[in-house]
């Protein structure tokens, strides 16, 4: 008889009927992975030559989706939720993974659609608190709190919904594996099973992974093979403002982004997050509005910078929202074309509202509130904050970013004009923190 489960590197592909602590094909260290064997193939028919298909000709039936409820999950899903696929929501733990997706199974509940909540993580009733914040439809989900795999699978047989959060699958637990709950073993046995009823039920599955900040836990890294769409639910959890976005979708686009707010009675989507942010910008030294793309939509946020003198060596470099390898290129840049000399400054740079920017198109305003702090002055002209966008190159001149046209238009619903881009006149970053300081050739404070 064959063992019950094989351990595979997942390295080298190396299996043994036993776990080893370093991997006896390629030498690796803990990356011997538990795995159910793979049924022998079934014995070879007859080869059949198959009959290619224009892709034009081929037919695409159009998806059905079900609604969440909650426009901006809707939004970065592609639509809605597509029948028998599989949803992976990441993110650190007391973001609002929970609190999302049992808003949505409230709202499709109430829409009279066959839902189940199976939870893993805490008991009926501690879900029961969290549903009375989110309302009366929230409080109708048919919930059953267990852990072992099968149950699950058996309980999603007979209950047959239509949509089905698991939350989480660090915490169901197969018997046919050995591992704990949580291990690289289990969690892909999980996701595997439960996906393969997806698709044999059409069940819409929301699939809830913890990471945590370093990407330790065995967790949605090691699944995103395996679903259908990956979300990761992204913010600090001290901050009101989160973001969802798609890392993956077979179903849709990846570059759509929802913004949400948590309140007291459950996260609230933030349709209009640029109202929001330019509102809120401060306008004093160091603030200045960016005209960021998240994925298709034009976003404004506010970035803000804090330049202190220092005699830590080496100096302190913080970004929160930026890249950090993108904070010291712009800083290298100033220093070497624009005469402000950070070195013996702390540099702190923030997004506002824990917001997260991957785009090189932030490092104009990035330089512009580095500079502004440095120089203790304001950009805002009073009224208004100064807003911009626009790559920065190595050697000092502004580059094209994408959707120009779009970032401007959102400024300009705004009253935020003029830019600063390079669509505009300033062709490198000198000219651009002239036109922003007036005199860019001062010294700067903090080298003072
Ligand atoms: P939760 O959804 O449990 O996070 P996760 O499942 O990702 O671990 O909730 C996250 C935090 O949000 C929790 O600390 C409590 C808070 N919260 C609110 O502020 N308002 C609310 O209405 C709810 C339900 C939670
Ligand atoms: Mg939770």
């Amino acid at each position: 008889m064959p063992p019950a489960t094989v351990f595979v590197c997942s390295n080298c592909g190396h299996d043994s009927a036993k776990w080893h602590g370093r991997c006896p094909g390629c030498g690796e260290w803990n990356t011997m992975v538990e795995e159910r064997p793979v049924a022998a193939p079934v014995a070879k028919r007859s080869k059949r030559a198959l009959k290619p298909v224009a892709l034009a000709e081929v037919e695409a039936p159009k998806l059905r989706r079900l609604k969440t409820g909650i426009g901006e999950l809707d939004r970065v899903l592609g639509g809605g939720l597509v029948p028998g696929s599989m949803v992976l929501i990441g993110g650190a733990p007391g973001i609002g993974k929970s609190t999302i997706t049992g808003g949505a199974l409230g709202n499709l509940a109430g829409a009279g659609r066959r839902v189940l909540y199976v939870s893993g993580e805490e008991s009926a009733a501690q879900v029961k608190l969290r549903a009375e914040r989110l309302g009366p439809d929230a409080l109708r989900v048919p919930i059953v709190a267990e852990t072992d795999l099968e149950a699950v699978e058996a309980t999603i047989e007979a209950e047959s919904p239509e949509v089905c959060v698991v939350d989480s699958v660090q915490t169901l637990h197969s018997s046919a594996l050995s591992g704990a709950a949580g291990s690289v073993g289990q969690v892909r046995e999980v996701a595997g099973r439960l996906t393969r009823i997806a698709k044999e039920r059409d069940v819409a599955i929301l699939l809830v992974g913890h990471v945590t900040k370093e990407d330790a836990l065995a967790g949605p890294r090691v699944l995103e093979h395996l679903v259908d769409c990956v979300l990761q639910f992204e913010g600090e959890r001290e901050r009101t403002y989160r973001t969802l976005r798609a890392l993956k979708n077979r179903f849709g686009s990846t570059n759509e982004t929802g913004v949400f707010e948590m309140r007291e009675n459950g996260l609230v989507e933030v349709a209009d997050a640029s109202a929001r942010f330019v509102g809120e910008a401060t306008q004093g030294p160091g603030s200045v509005v960016l005209c960021a793309m998240e994925g298709s939509r034009p976003l404004l946020v506010e970035v803000q910078a804090l330049v202190a003198p220092t005699s830590l060596e080496p100096p302190r470099r913080v970004a929160n929202g930026i890249d950090r390898n993108r904070l010291s290129l712009v800083m290298a840049v100033l220093s070497r074309h624009a005469g402000i000399q950070l070195g013996n400054a702390d540099v702190f740079v923030s997004v506002v509202g824990g917001v997260r920017v991957d785009e090189p198109g932030a490092d104009l305003a990035v330089a512009l509130a580095i500079a502004s702090a440095a120089r203790g002055v304001a950009l805002s002209d009073g009224e208004r904050p100064l807003a911009a966008f626009g790559e920065i190159g190595l050697t000092g001149e502004l580059r094209h970013v994408g959707h120009p046209d779009r970032r401007l238009a959102e400024a300009a619903k705004f009253g935020l004009s003029p830019v600063l881009s390079p669509e505009g006149e300033a062709r490198t970053l000198r000219a651009a923190l002239a036109a922003a300081l007036g005199g860019a050739d001062r010294p700067s404070r903090a080298a003072a």
